[in-house]
């Protein structure tokens, strides 16, 4: 038996994954024992998790892989230095910054004891890392793969081909060059400060008009050969020290954009300000501006690798609206984004990166996202318990139910019961099984309600999720439907379990769903089917028997924080919103009036 634990641990999301012989056994993102959004430091407790969910302590790990070699690209970062010579401080930054990667045994001897760890230490390159996530975990024995991302060993981009066990990367894209930069530079500039807010202005771009493209290309600008360039006035990060924070906390990073493209398209927005019809179109720009550069890439490596397959991986992957366009604007058929795409998801690449190297043996396909932790159910009748001075404080009143109950008898009229509330517009905590590795709940720890009310976006807003109201809420749909409601380039390109493309709604069922029909006609899909998500998909079922829509709206069980991990989060998170019901295994706890 062959144990290998991956460590995402210098980048946000750090994150632990262990594999043995090959299979993942457990990922787990640190942000979610934190309680701090993209957590960036030593996942201590991710790889404890890890450990104890395995049954084995950290002798036993025969390879321990983390997703950056330090030394990757060193003749580039050289001929960088020589060339550009950047301030001091810049360069004392990127020295402490490879010290601190280099010194991960003294690290793990911190946290662990010295003599805890007797295994081999592997660093893999941090593209590899994010192209190994996404091939290996595929269901493609050929594939062309491509990480696109901010940065990670001096790169923003890879390309190269998965051949069963095989994974080489042909080319890179080099700093100061990068897509991720790109983008974060404009969601900056429209306020949104936040490590991680990209996905706002993805979301927002339907709302305007791309009228500010021609300047987007002065930004980015297109070779021939696939390739891109930044113009790099534009930008402070290729020559400035920004300051950032990388460990022991929320990851932070200064403002990427100089003041030279507040000349090109205007004042910044402040956090608060109002989002008028300039920051929609400059969103809407940047949003285009990045599709074609993505495709331009994209289209290049399809004519060097010579498949139609693709498997995509890097902190863009996350772009799930450019995701659902590949199959009409390249000549890939197929497309597969890993649960995990960002830099949480090197913590697997990394480890199944040393386990095809030595041991030459494909892994099996993830076809599922419950990677994460599991409850004890009965610890619900402690926490019930433990809560009454609460609920009298705030005059809640709570009635439970179970199955096998006399009025829930078996499993139809559980869910019956469910979907009842659902059409009455009650808003759902969904609390099953293992908790979702990477950024989406999936049905495992979601919160779901009914799509077909106009209402419902606001109900949930006020509610619970308090988010800008420009923001979409995304669809569970049951797999065998997909077609009659979604507009699909490639039949092939039906298998969507992770949540990462968008697809135009078919026009005449866009009235039908309004909850999760964004302003362009488009939901991000999730298809769900009953071999890998069991009672989530007999729910949604259920629900289509009453309504004829086979579809729930499913956003992540929290409240502005990460996801509920523990049934005491979910619990607390119930109890401190106004959700109506939760639903926690076989067990349902309604508010009452
Ligand atoms: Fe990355």
């Amino acid at each position: 038996m062959t144990l290998i634990l991956g460590l995402n641990a210098f980048h946000a999301d750090s994150s632990a994954a262990l594999i043995r012989d090959g299979n993942i056994i457990a990922a787990v993102e640190e942000e979610r024992f934190k309680r701090v959004k993209h957590y960036a430091g030593f996942p201590v407790k991710s790889i404890t998790w890890c450990l104890e969910e395995a049954g084995i302590s950290l002798g036993e790990i025969d390879h321990l892989a983390i997703n950056t070699l330090p030394s990757a690209n060193r003749f580039r970062r050289y001929a960088y230095t020589i060339l550009n010579l950047p301030s001091p401080l810049f360069l004392l930054d990127k020295i402490k910054n490879k010290r601190e990667r280099t010194n991960i045994k003294k690290l793990i001897e911190k946290y662990f004891g010295k003599e805890a760890f007797k295994g081999e230490l592997h660093f893999i390159e941090h593209h590899l890392s994010h192209m190994a996530s996404a091939f290996y975990p595929s269901d493609f024995k050929d594939a062309a793969v491509v990480s696109i991302d901010g940065f990670g060993d001096f790169a923003s981009c890879a390309v190269g081909q998965g051949n069963d066990t095989d994974l080489i990367a042909y080319q890179r894209i080099f700093f100061p060059h990068s897509l991720g930069v790109f983008y974060t530079s404009i969601t900056q500039f429209l306020g949104f400060p936040n490590y991680g807010d990209e996905y706002k202005v993805m979301g927002l771009a339907p709302y305007g008009e791309p009228c500010f493209l021609e300047e987007m290309k002065d930004i980015v600008k297109l070779n021939h050969d696939g390739t891109f360039k930044l113009n790099l006035k534009y930008f402070r990060h290729s020559n400035q020290r920004l300051a950032h924070q990388w460990s022991h906390g929320a990851p932070f990073v200064d403002r990427h954009y100089s003041e030279k493209l507040c000349n090109l398209l205007g004042s910044p927005r402040k956090k608060e300000e109002e989002l008028t019809d300039q920051h929609k179109n400059i969103a809407a720009s940047a949003q285009r501006m990045y599709e074609i550069a993505f495709f331009n890439f994209l289209n290049a490596a399809y004519l060097k690798v010579k498949e139609d397959k693709v498997c995509l991986a890097g902190g863009c992957a996350a772009n799930s609206v450019a995701n659902g366009k590949i199959t009409r604007f390249t000549n890939f058929k197929e497309v597969f984004v890993q649960a995990a795409a960002g830099d949480a998801g090197g913590a697997l690449g990394s480890a199944l990166m040393v386990w095809h190297k030595l041991y030459n043996q494909r892994s099996k396909p993830m076809n599922s996202a419950s990677l994460g932790c599991s409850n004890k159910l009965d610890d619900i009748d402690k926490i019930l318990l433990n809560s009454s001075a609460r609920l009298k404080d705030k005059n809640i009143k709570l009635i439970s139910y179970s199955l096998g109950d006399n009025q829930l008898k078996d499993e139809n009229e559980f869910l019956q019961f469910i979907v009842d509330e659902i059409l009455e517009g009650s808003v759902i905590g969904w609390f099953q099984g293992r908790m979702e590795w990477g950024p989406r709940a999936l049905g495992n720890r979601s919160i779901l309600c009914d799509p077909r009310r106009i209402d419902m976006k606001d109900i949930l807003n006020k509610k619970i999720k308090f988010r800008e109201s420009f923001r979409p809420f995304a669809p569970s749909v049951l797999q065998e439907h997909v077609k009659d409601w979604f507009i699909l380039e490639s039949e092939l390109d039906v298998n969507v379990p992770f949540m990462m493309k968008v697809y135009p709604l078919k026009t005449l069922k866009r009235k039908l769903v309004p909850a999760v029909c964004h302003v362009d006609g488009t939901a991000r899909l999730q298809t769900v089917n009953e071999k890998n998500n069991g009672i989530y998909y007999r729910l949604i079922q259920k629900f289509y028997e009453s309504t004829n829509v086979p579809m729930l709206v499913n956003t992540s069980f929290n409240e502005n924080e990460p996801i509920v991990r523990t049934l005491e989060e979910a619990y607390d998170c119930f109890i401190r919103t106004k959700m109506d019901l939760l639903v926690v295994d076989n067990m349902i706890i309604k508010k009452s009036l």
